[in-house]
């Protein structure tokens, strides 16, 4: 059986998404899932290609426990769009960069991050210039677990306890 694919996506690829991906995948592990759903992230910006997540979004991934693995930044490509099952931007602004480099008629399925979350907010904050990385692990966590109830129901797969 093919993976169910999903794609994390914000500026630089090496504070918010890196760190999406990382809590996604620990979840998914945590839920015996990791033969079924794959993770990855990419940045629609090109600065950071090659770096590793940011030290404070690397901190806050192992004061909670989750693994910091090898990741380096990417770049969003054209194909993303028919090769993840689900792309899921940060903010407003990268949800718009992806709508404006994929077009009309993607295979993924586009969404914000928040929009699986219980928060109040539209927009993971960018924490690259103004911090706040502690924030932005809560916010993130909260829209990665949003999102695997989402993805699992809408798979057929059965729906991890909380
Ligand atoms: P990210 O944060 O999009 O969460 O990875 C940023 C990282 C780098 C830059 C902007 C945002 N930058 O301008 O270099």
């Amino acid at each position: 059986m093919e993976p169910i694919r999903v794609l994390f996506v914000c500026l630089g690829n090496i504070c918010r998404s890196p760190m999406a991906e990382a809590v996604f995948r620990h979840l998914v592990v945590e839920a015996g899932l990791a033969d079924r759903i794959q993770a990855d992230s990419a940045g629609t910006g090109d600065w950071h290609l090659g770096s590793a997540p940011h030290p404070s979004t690397q901190e806050q991934l192992r004061l909670n426990g989750v693994v910091v693995g090898d990741q380096q930044a990417r770049q969003v490509r054209r194909d993303d769009a028919e090769l993840f099952d689900y792309v899921v931007a940060m903010d407003s602004a990268n949800l718009g960069d992806l709508r404006r480099s994929f077009g009309m008629d993607q295979h993924a399925q586009l969404s914000l991050l928040l929009d699986h979350a219980d928060a109040d907010l539209v927009d993971v904050p960018d924490p690259y210039y103004a911090g706040g990385y502690d924030r932005v692990y809560e916010l993130v966590d909260d829209g990665c677990r949003g999102l695997l109830v989402l993805i699992c129901r809408r798979e057929g797969i059965d729906v991890p306890a909380a």
